[in-house]
């Protein structure tokens, strides 16, 4: 296993939408396990592949953050959202967002179609942070990003905010 470096908005590389996974097989399960660690180590609760630079459908999630709660490792390949419940506003942030916090209107629940690594398909309904991590992550394998559900104004402010960022970044 390995941590990868997670990319950081503007990087052009997160919009490239994922394409489907067809082959179910050990670099997959590496790679899912690549995911799986660098999500932890961040820390964070979620984390899509195209964060990684790899431009598949592929997410993991994992809402147990709690130190004495056991993990909860869930990972979703090439997943459907086949239903959104009654609109919520919810605050997010995003590994590719360093430091933000945004507010973001979502389904309060979600169902979902996806497979696992192995390729088993399995249907999920879910609520609570579980509902709006799917769907932040299943933003991300369309290339959609956090800073593009925000009003205009706070776009302007994070756009630059991560723009500064990451001059600073390159010309440390
Ligand atoms: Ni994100």
């Amino acid at each position: 296993m390995a941590i990868r470096p997670i990319l950081h908005y503007p990087d052009p590389r997160l919009r490239i939408p994922g394409e489907r996974v067809e082959t179910f097989d050990e670099e997959l399960a590496q790679l899912v396990a690549d995911m799986a660690e660098t999500m932890y180590a961040a820390p964070g609760v979620g984390l899509a592949a195209p964060q990684i630079g790899v431009s598949k459908r592929i997410f993991v999630i994992d809402i147990a953050t709690g130190e004495d709660q056991p993990s909860d490792l869930r990972v979703f390949v090439n997943p459907e959202i086949l239903e959104l419940g009654e609109t919520c506003v919810s605050t997010e942030g995003c590994l590719s967002f360093p430091g933000s916090s945004e507010e973001v209107k979502r389904g309060k629940t979600v169902k979902v179609r996806a497979q696992n690594e192995k390729g088993e398909f399995f249907e999920l309904e879910a609520d609570g942070l579980l509902a709006i991590a799917i769907q932040h992550e299943n933003d991300h394998l369309d290339g959609k990003l956090l800073i593009d559900r925000v009003s205009l104004l706070r776009r302007r402010i994070l756009h630059r905010q991560m723009a500064k960022r990451a001059a600073a970044e390159t010309t440390v």
